[in-house]
Protein backbone atom coordinates (compact mmCIF):
# COMPACT_ATOMS: atom_id res chain seq x y z
CA UNK A 1 0.00 0.00 0.00
CA UNK A 2 0.99 3.47 -1.02
CA UNK A 3 1.48 5.46 2.21
CA UNK A 4 0.73 9.00 1.46
CA UNK A 5 3.18 10.97 4.01
CA UNK A 6 6.18 8.55 2.36
CA UNK A 7 5.13 9.01 -1.17
CA UNK A 8 5.36 12.85 -0.25
CA UNK A 9 8.28 13.15 1.43
CA UNK A 10 10.23 11.39 -1.01
CA UNK A 11 9.30 13.42 -3.54
CA UNK A 12 10.08 16.81 -1.91
CA UNK A 13 13.71 15.49 -1.29
CA UNK A 14 14.09 14.60 -5.25
CA UNK A 15 12.43 17.69 -5.81
CA UNK A 16 15.76 19.18 -4.21
CA UNK A 17 17.44 16.36 -5.21
CA UNK A 18 16.78 17.32 -8.91
CA UNK A 19 18.39 20.67 -9.11
CA UNK A 20 21.82 18.36 -9.19
CA UNK A 21 20.85 16.34 -11.54
CA UNK A 22 22.22 18.08 -14.50
CA UNK A 23 19.47 17.46 -16.51
CA UNK A 24 19.83 18.37 -19.80
CA UNK A 25 18.33 19.03 -23.67
CA UNK A 26 20.77 16.85 -26.23
CA UNK A 27 22.17 18.87 -29.36
CA UNK A 28 20.48 18.83 -32.28
CA UNK A 29 23.54 17.97 -34.45
CA UNK A 30 21.19 18.08 -37.75
CA UNK A 31 17.44 18.97 -38.05
CA UNK A 32 15.43 19.18 -41.41
CA UNK A 33 14.33 17.15 -43.73
CA UNK A 34 17.08 14.98 -45.17
CA UNK A 35 19.43 16.14 -42.19
CA UNK A 36 20.11 12.69 -41.79
CA UNK A 37 22.90 12.59 -44.09
CA UNK A 38 24.68 15.05 -41.76
CA UNK A 39 24.97 12.48 -38.92
CA UNK A 40 28.34 10.77 -40.24
CA UNK A 41 30.35 14.23 -40.55
CA UNK A 42 28.77 14.71 -36.61
CA UNK A 43 30.35 11.21 -35.39
CA UNK A 44 33.66 12.01 -37.47
CA UNK A 45 33.79 15.34 -35.26
CA UNK A 46 33.79 13.78 -32.40
CA UNK A 47 36.85 11.15 -33.23
CA UNK A 48 34.52 8.42 -33.62
CA UNK A 49 34.97 5.59 -37.22
CA UNK A 50 33.55 2.71 -35.74
CA UNK A 51 29.37 2.23 -34.79
CA UNK A 52 26.92 0.03 -33.51
CA UNK A 53 23.86 0.57 -35.70
CA UNK A 54 20.83 -0.70 -33.73
CA UNK A 55 17.49 -0.20 -35.43
CA UNK A 56 15.01 -3.13 -35.97
CA UNK A 57 13.93 -5.73 -38.26
CA UNK A 58 10.70 -3.66 -39.76
CA UNK A 59 12.95 -0.78 -40.65
CA UNK A 60 15.59 -2.87 -42.12
CA UNK A 61 12.53 -4.08 -44.18
CA UNK A 62 11.64 -0.18 -45.10
CA UNK A 63 15.07 0.09 -45.59
CA UNK A 64 15.02 3.00 -43.94
CA UNK A 65 18.73 3.12 -42.14
CA UNK A 66 20.24 2.78 -45.93
CA UNK A 67 19.82 6.80 -45.54
CA UNK A 68 22.33 6.52 -43.25
CA UNK A 69 24.88 3.87 -43.88
CA UNK A 70 24.98 5.23 -47.38
CA UNK A 71 26.01 8.36 -45.85
CA UNK A 72 28.15 6.54 -43.21
CA UNK A 73 29.98 4.98 -46.23
CA UNK A 74 30.81 7.83 -48.26
CA UNK A 75 32.50 9.45 -44.93
CA UNK A 76 34.17 6.15 -44.18
CA UNK A 77 32.86 5.52 -40.92
CA UNK A 78 32.61 1.69 -40.51
CA UNK A 79 29.30 0.47 -38.56
CA UNK A 80 27.78 -2.84 -37.63
CA UNK A 81 23.89 -3.42 -38.15
CA UNK A 82 22.19 -4.54 -34.79
CA UNK A 83 18.17 -4.97 -36.25
CA UNK A 84 16.94 -8.03 -33.43
CA UNK A 85 15.44 -5.72 -31.24
CA UNK A 86 11.60 -6.67 -31.11
CA UNK A 87 9.04 -3.67 -29.87
CA UNK A 88 8.84 -3.37 -26.11
CA UNK A 89 12.76 -4.74 -26.00
CA UNK A 90 13.90 -7.30 -23.95
CA UNK A 91 17.28 -7.79 -21.66
CA UNK A 92 18.09 -10.55 -24.39
CA UNK A 93 18.07 -8.13 -27.10
CA UNK A 94 20.18 -5.51 -25.14
CA UNK A 95 22.32 -8.81 -24.46
CA UNK A 96 22.97 -9.55 -28.15
CA UNK A 97 23.58 -5.86 -29.49
CA UNK A 98 26.36 -6.14 -26.31
CA UNK A 99 28.03 -9.11 -28.06
CA UNK A 100 28.03 -7.58 -31.65
CA UNK A 101 29.43 -4.51 -30.03
CA UNK A 102 32.24 -6.06 -28.29
CA UNK A 103 33.11 -8.46 -31.14
CA UNK A 104 33.74 -5.63 -33.82
CA UNK A 105 35.30 -3.09 -31.11
CA UNK A 106 32.68 -0.34 -32.17
CA UNK A 107 33.22 2.72 -30.67
CA UNK A 108 29.57 4.55 -29.91
CA UNK A 109 26.36 3.77 -30.66
CA UNK A 110 23.65 5.38 -32.99
CA UNK A 111 20.20 4.32 -32.35
CA UNK A 112 17.60 4.78 -35.32
CA UNK A 113 14.23 4.37 -34.83
CA UNK A 114 11.37 4.28 -32.64
CA UNK A 115 11.52 3.82 -29.11
CA UNK A 116 12.37 0.49 -29.10
CA UNK A 117 15.84 0.70 -31.02
CA UNK A 118 16.34 3.85 -28.85
CA UNK A 119 15.70 2.21 -26.00
CA UNK A 120 17.71 -0.42 -26.53
CA UNK A 121 20.70 0.98 -27.69
CA UNK A 122 20.53 2.97 -24.61
CA UNK A 123 20.81 -0.79 -22.65
CA UNK A 124 23.58 -1.70 -24.49
CA UNK A 125 25.24 1.68 -23.69
CA UNK A 126 24.73 1.03 -19.92
CA UNK A 127 25.47 -2.75 -19.86
CA UNK A 128 28.84 -1.21 -20.99
CA UNK A 129 29.21 1.21 -18.15
CA UNK A 130 28.22 -1.80 -15.57
CA UNK A 131 30.12 -5.02 -17.74
CA UNK A 132 29.08 -7.15 -14.78
CA UNK A 133 25.44 -5.95 -13.98
CA UNK A 134 22.12 -7.37 -15.86
CA UNK A 135 19.25 -4.77 -17.13
CA UNK A 136 17.23 -5.39 -14.05
CA UNK A 137 20.05 -4.74 -11.51
CA UNK A 138 20.31 -0.88 -13.74
CA UNK A 139 16.31 -0.54 -13.70
CA UNK A 140 15.78 1.99 -11.48
CA UNK A 141 16.16 5.36 -10.47
CA UNK A 142 20.19 6.35 -10.75
CA UNK A 143 21.87 3.04 -11.41
CA UNK A 144 24.00 3.87 -13.85
CA UNK A 145 25.44 6.67 -13.24
CA UNK A 146 28.91 6.65 -14.72
CA UNK A 147 29.82 8.39 -18.63
CA UNK A 148 28.37 5.88 -21.15
CA UNK A 149 29.92 5.78 -24.63
CA UNK A 150 29.02 8.27 -27.44
CA UNK A 151 25.70 7.70 -28.28
CA UNK A 152 23.37 9.85 -31.31
CA UNK A 153 19.45 8.98 -31.32
CA UNK A 154 17.67 9.32 -34.41
CA UNK A 155 13.97 8.79 -33.99
CA UNK A 156 11.57 7.55 -36.73
CA UNK A 157 8.62 7.56 -34.69
CA UNK A 158 7.08 11.04 -33.08
CA UNK A 159 6.01 9.79 -29.55
CA UNK A 160 8.46 8.32 -26.95
CA UNK A 161 11.03 11.60 -26.82
CA UNK A 162 13.31 8.57 -25.89
CA UNK A 163 16.17 10.79 -27.87
CA UNK A 164 15.41 13.38 -25.19
CA UNK A 165 15.04 11.50 -22.21
CA UNK A 166 16.81 10.14 -18.98
CA UNK A 167 14.64 6.53 -19.58
CA UNK A 168 15.59 2.89 -21.47
CA UNK A 169 12.02 0.78 -20.49
CA UNK A 170 12.92 -2.59 -21.05
CA UNK A 171 11.70 -5.89 -20.53
CA UNK A 172 12.99 -9.30 -18.29
CA UNK A 173 12.13 -11.52 -20.88
CA UNK A 174 12.02 -14.58 -18.08
CA UNK A 175 9.33 -12.98 -16.00
CA UNK A 176 7.60 -10.29 -18.52
CA UNK A 177 8.16 -7.56 -16.00
CA UNK A 178 8.37 -4.18 -17.91
CA UNK A 179 10.49 -1.48 -16.29
CA UNK A 180 13.02 1.59 -17.01
CA UNK A 181 16.26 2.58 -16.11
CA UNK A 182 16.18 6.17 -15.19
CA UNK A 183 19.28 7.77 -15.16
CA UNK A 184 20.61 11.51 -16.95
CA UNK A 185 23.87 9.22 -17.67
CA UNK A 186 21.58 7.52 -20.41
CA UNK A 187 20.05 10.75 -21.76
CA UNK A 188 21.66 10.68 -25.31
CA UNK A 189 24.19 13.62 -25.56
CA UNK A 190 23.02 14.38 -29.35
CA UNK A 191 19.91 13.82 -32.02
CA UNK A 192 19.05 14.07 -35.12
CA UNK A 193 15.36 15.48 -35.92
CA UNK A 194 14.80 14.67 -39.71
CA UNK A 195 10.79 14.57 -40.17
CA UNK A 196 11.65 12.47 -43.60
CA UNK A 197 12.02 9.62 -41.98
CA UNK A 198 9.00 9.63 -40.03
CA UNK A 199 6.85 9.95 -43.36
CA UNK A 200 6.16 6.22 -44.38
CA UNK A 201 4.63 5.76 -40.71
CA UNK A 202 1.13 3.88 -40.99
CA UNK A 203 -1.84 6.06 -39.43
CA UNK A 204 -1.96 3.77 -36.80
CA UNK A 205 1.50 3.77 -35.55
CA UNK A 206 1.44 7.55 -36.14
CA UNK A 207 -1.89 8.15 -34.03
CA UNK A 208 -0.58 5.87 -30.57
CA UNK A 209 2.59 7.33 -30.78
CA UNK A 210 1.53 10.51 -30.65
CA UNK A 211 -0.76 9.79 -28.40
CA UNK A 212 2.38 8.46 -26.53
CA UNK A 213 3.94 12.07 -26.79
CA UNK A 214 0.60 13.72 -25.37
CA UNK A 215 0.71 11.68 -22.49
CA UNK A 216 3.99 12.65 -21.11
CA UNK A 217 3.34 16.15 -22.07
CA UNK A 218 0.43 15.62 -20.37
CA UNK A 219 1.61 13.61 -17.27
CA UNK A 220 4.38 15.58 -16.67
CA UNK A 221 1.86 19.07 -16.45
CA UNK A 222 -0.49 17.35 -13.98
CA UNK A 223 2.55 15.98 -12.02
CA UNK A 224 3.79 19.24 -11.08
CA UNK A 225 6.54 19.21 -8.12
CA UNK A 226 9.39 18.62 -9.93
CA UNK A 227 8.85 20.76 -12.93
CA UNK A 228 10.55 23.99 -13.40
CA UNK A 229 9.17 26.76 -15.97
CA UNK A 230 10.99 25.33 -18.60
CA UNK A 231 9.42 21.71 -18.48
CA UNK A 232 6.17 23.68 -17.88
CA UNK A 233 6.49 25.37 -20.93
CA UNK A 234 7.70 22.70 -23.11
CA UNK A 235 4.81 20.14 -21.75
CA UNK A 236 2.32 23.11 -22.95
CA UNK A 237 4.13 23.69 -26.04
CA UNK A 238 3.86 20.20 -27.10
CA UNK A 239 0.26 19.81 -26.33
CA UNK A 240 -0.46 22.54 -28.76
CA UNK A 241 1.81 21.25 -31.28
CA UNK A 242 -0.34 17.65 -30.74
CA UNK A 243 -3.55 19.27 -30.72
CA UNK A 244 -2.63 21.21 -33.99
CA UNK A 245 -0.75 18.84 -36.03
CA UNK A 246 -1.46 15.03 -35.33
CA UNK A 247 -4.92 14.33 -37.04
CA UNK A 248 -3.11 16.51 -40.12
CA UNK A 249 -0.54 13.48 -39.52
CA UNK A 250 -2.55 11.16 -39.70
CA UNK A 251 -4.98 11.94 -42.45
CA UNK A 252 -1.64 12.74 -44.63
CA UNK A 253 1.63 10.87 -43.36
CA UNK A 254 3.56 12.83 -46.43
CA UNK A 255 2.54 16.53 -45.19
CA UNK A 256 6.49 17.34 -43.89
CA UNK A 257 5.41 20.25 -42.05
CA UNK A 258 2.83 17.93 -39.69
CA UNK A 259 5.45 15.54 -39.27
CA UNK A 260 8.32 18.23 -38.17
CA UNK A 261 5.86 20.03 -35.70
CA UNK A 262 5.17 16.12 -34.03
CA UNK A 263 9.08 15.59 -34.35
CA UNK A 264 9.16 18.74 -32.16
CA UNK A 265 6.26 17.49 -30.21
CA UNK A 266 7.23 14.50 -29.12
CA UNK A 267 11.38 16.41 -28.14
CA UNK A 268 9.56 18.79 -26.00
CA UNK A 269 7.30 16.01 -24.16
CA UNK A 270 9.98 13.98 -23.59
CA UNK A 271 12.03 16.58 -22.41
CA UNK A 272 9.21 17.54 -20.21
CA UNK A 273 8.46 14.27 -18.31
CA UNK A 274 12.34 13.35 -18.30
CA UNK A 275 12.09 15.90 -14.61
CA UNK A 276 8.74 16.28 -14.22
CA UNK A 277 8.12 12.20 -14.39
CA UNK A 278 4.97 10.49 -16.02
CA UNK A 279 2.33 9.02 -14.31
CA UNK A 280 -0.26 5.76 -13.46
CA UNK A 281 -1.23 6.01 -17.34
CA UNK A 282 2.61 4.85 -17.80
CA UNK A 283 2.78 2.81 -14.54
CA UNK A 284 -0.12 1.13 -15.22
CA UNK A 285 0.11 0.51 -19.72
CA UNK A 286 3.95 -0.70 -18.79
CA UNK A 287 2.24 -3.83 -17.25
CA UNK A 288 0.10 -4.24 -20.76
CA UNK A 289 2.93 -4.18 -22.72
CA UNK A 290 5.01 -6.56 -20.63
CA UNK A 291 2.33 -8.67 -19.81
CA UNK A 292 0.22 -8.98 -23.45
CA UNK A 293 2.38 -7.44 -25.50
CA UNK A 294 0.27 -4.03 -25.95
CA UNK A 295 2.45 -2.04 -28.32
CA UNK A 296 3.27 1.45 -25.81
CA UNK A 297 1.42 3.98 -27.60
CA UNK A 298 -1.74 2.03 -27.87
CA UNK A 299 -1.77 1.67 -23.78
CA UNK A 300 -1.22 5.17 -23.72
CA UNK A 301 -4.06 6.46 -25.93
CA UNK A 302 -6.32 4.18 -24.45
CA UNK A 303 -5.71 4.64 -20.57
CA UNK A 304 -4.67 8.26 -20.68
CA UNK A 305 -8.16 9.93 -21.21
CA UNK A 306 -9.44 7.11 -18.08
CA UNK A 307 -6.86 7.95 -15.56
CA UNK A 308 -7.34 11.60 -15.86
CA UNK A 309 -11.08 11.38 -15.17
CA UNK A 310 -10.75 9.23 -12.31
CA UNK A 311 -8.20 12.29 -10.87
CA UNK A 312 -11.06 14.24 -10.45
CA UNK A 313 -10.96 17.85 -9.09
CA UNK A 314 -7.20 17.33 -8.13
CA UNK A 315 -6.33 17.92 -11.90
CA UNK A 316 -8.96 20.51 -13.07
CA UNK A 317 -6.74 23.46 -12.75
CA UNK A 318 -4.06 21.82 -14.80
CA UNK A 319 -6.33 20.44 -17.08
CA UNK A 320 -7.66 23.98 -17.56
CA UNK A 321 -4.36 25.36 -18.82
CA UNK A 322 -3.92 22.96 -21.25
CA UNK A 323 -7.70 23.51 -22.65
CA UNK A 324 -6.72 26.93 -23.15
CA UNK A 325 -3.49 26.29 -24.39
CA UNK A 326 -5.51 24.33 -26.93
CA UNK A 327 -8.10 27.15 -27.55
CA UNK A 328 -11.19 24.72 -25.94
CA UNK A 329 -13.97 26.54 -24.28
CA UNK A 330 -15.15 26.12 -21.12
CA UNK A 331 -17.01 28.57 -18.45
CA UNK A 332 -14.94 27.04 -15.21
CA UNK A 333 -11.77 24.93 -14.41
CA UNK A 334 -14.06 22.19 -14.27
CA UNK A 335 -15.93 22.65 -17.73
CA UNK A 336 -12.47 23.47 -19.43
CA UNK A 337 -11.03 20.29 -17.61
CA UNK A 338 -14.02 18.06 -18.79
CA UNK A 339 -13.54 19.05 -22.16
CA UNK A 340 -9.77 18.91 -22.50
CA UNK A 341 -10.46 15.18 -22.05
CA UNK A 342 -13.32 15.25 -23.84
CA UNK A 343 -10.69 16.41 -27.10
CA UNK A 344 -8.60 13.43 -26.37
CA UNK A 345 -11.53 11.00 -26.97
CA UNK A 346 -12.43 13.15 -29.70
CA UNK A 347 -9.23 12.12 -31.07
CA UNK A 348 -8.72 8.67 -30.17
CA UNK A 349 -12.67 7.84 -31.71
CA UNK A 350 -11.62 10.26 -35.08
CA UNK A 351 -8.12 7.81 -35.44
CA UNK A 352 -10.00 4.13 -35.04
CA UNK A 353 -8.32 4.06 -31.62
CA UNK A 354 -10.37 1.59 -28.98
CA UNK A 355 -12.02 2.88 -25.96
CA UNK A 356 -10.84 0.10 -23.44
CA UNK A 357 -8.69 -3.38 -23.42
CA UNK A 358 -10.61 -6.59 -23.05
CA UNK A 359 -7.13 -8.60 -23.31
CA UNK A 360 -6.64 -7.34 -19.14
CA UNK A 361 -7.89 -10.55 -17.03
CA UNK A 362 -8.67 -10.31 -13.56
CA UNK A 363 -6.77 -12.70 -12.36
CA UNK A 364 -4.04 -10.70 -13.38
CA UNK A 365 -4.87 -7.35 -11.44
CA UNK A 366 -2.85 -8.18 -8.60
CA UNK A 367 0.31 -8.40 -10.45
CA UNK A 368 -0.68 -5.45 -12.72
CA UNK A 369 -1.46 -3.31 -9.48
CA UNK A 370 1.98 -4.28 -7.42
CA UNK A 371 4.04 -3.43 -10.56
CA UNK A 372 2.03 -0.43 -11.84
CA UNK A 373 2.70 0.75 -7.56
CA UNK A 374 6.34 -0.18 -7.63
CA UNK A 375 7.00 1.96 -10.52
CA UNK A 376 4.73 5.13 -9.47
CA UNK A 377 5.03 5.33 -6.04
CA UNK A 378 6.62 6.93 -4.64
CA UNK A 379 8.56 8.36 -7.99
CA UNK A 380 6.22 9.76 -9.71
CA UNK A 381 4.56 12.89 -8.13
CA UNK A 382 0.88 11.93 -9.41
CA UNK A 383 -1.72 14.59 -8.52
CA UNK A 384 -3.62 11.76 -6.27
CA UNK A 385 -1.72 8.82 -4.60
CA UNK A 386 -3.73 5.66 -5.74
CA UNK A 387 -4.26 2.84 -3.75
CA UNK A 388 -4.92 -0.87 -4.85
CA UNK A 389 -8.42 -0.38 -4.93
CA UNK A 390 -7.92 2.80 -7.10
CA UNK A 391 -6.09 0.42 -9.13
CA UNK A 392 -8.58 -2.01 -9.94
CA UNK A 393 -11.30 0.41 -10.42
CA UNK A 394 -9.23 1.97 -13.22
CA UNK A 395 -8.59 -1.58 -14.31
CA UNK A 396 -12.69 -2.64 -14.23
CA UNK A 397 -13.06 0.81 -16.23
CA UNK A 398 -10.55 -0.55 -18.94
CA UNK A 399 -12.13 -3.53 -19.29
CA UNK A 400 -15.53 -2.10 -19.44
CA UNK A 401 -14.98 0.94 -21.39
CA UNK A 402 -16.81 2.03 -24.61
CA UNK A 403 -17.86 4.40 -26.64
N1 LIG B 1 12.71 5.90 -23.23
C1 LIG B 1 11.63 6.58 -23.05
O1 LIG B 1 11.68 7.68 -22.51
C2 LIG B 1 10.33 6.02 -23.49
C3 LIG B 1 9.16 6.78 -23.40
C4 LIG B 1 7.97 6.21 -23.82
C5 LIG B 1 7.97 4.93 -24.35
N2 LIG B 1 9.11 4.21 -24.42
C6 LIG B 1 9.17 2.83 -24.95
O2 LIG B 1 9.36 2.90 -26.37
C7 LIG B 1 8.78 1.72 -26.97
C8 LIG B 1 7.80 2.12 -28.04
O3 LIG B 1 8.41 2.90 -29.03
P1 LIG B 1 7.58 3.45 -30.29
O4 LIG B 1 6.21 3.76 -29.87
O5 LIG B 1 8.39 4.49 -30.92
O6 LIG B 1 7.45 2.17 -31.22
P2 LIG B 1 8.51 1.08 -31.75
O7 LIG B 1 9.89 1.60 -31.72
O8 LIG B 1 8.24 -0.19 -31.02
O9 LIG B 1 8.06 0.96 -33.26
C9 LIG B 1 6.76 0.46 -33.58
C10 LIG B 1 6.72 -0.06 -35.00
O10 LIG B 1 6.85 1.04 -35.90
C11 LIG B 1 7.81 0.73 -36.90
N3 LIG B 1 8.39 2.01 -37.33
C12 LIG B 1 9.19 2.83 -36.63
N4 LIG B 1 9.48 3.92 -37.36
C13 LIG B 1 8.85 3.77 -38.55
C14 LIG B 1 8.77 4.58 -39.73
N5 LIG B 1 9.37 5.76 -39.80
N6 LIG B 1 8.05 4.13 -40.75
C15 LIG B 1 7.39 2.95 -40.68
N7 LIG B 1 7.43 2.14 -39.60
C16 LIG B 1 8.15 2.56 -38.54
C17 LIG B 1 8.80 -0.20 -36.23
O11 LIG B 1 9.50 -0.97 -37.17
C18 LIG B 1 7.88 -1.01 -35.34
O12 LIG B 1 7.34 -2.09 -36.07
C19 LIG B 1 8.08 0.98 -25.85
O13 LIG B 1 8.86 -0.10 -25.39
C20 LIG B 1 7.91 2.04 -24.78
O14 LIG B 1 7.80 1.50 -23.48
C21 LIG B 1 10.28 4.76 -24.02
FE1 LIG C 1 5.40 6.87 -23.14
Amino acid sequence: MANEVFCRSFQAAMKAGNYFMGYRTPQLVAAGPGSVKKLPFAIKQQGVNNILLVTDEGLLKLGLPSRLTEALEKTNVRYTLFSDVQPNPTDLNVEAGLELYKQNNCEGIVAFGGGSPMDCAKGIAARLAHPNKTIPQLQGILKVHKRIVPFWAVPTTSGTGSETTVAAVLTEAATHHKASINDPAILPKYAVLDPELTVGLPPFITATTGMDALCHAVEAYTNQTYNTSVENTMAKDAVRLIHDWLYVAYQDGSDLKAREKMQYAAFYAGRAFTRGCVGYVHAVGHTLGGLYGVAHGLAMSVILPHVMRQFGPAVYDRLADLADVCGLPGTDKQKKAENFIAWIEDMKIKMGLPAGFDCIRKEDYEQIWKWADAEANPLYPVPVIWQKEDFYHLLDTLREAHY
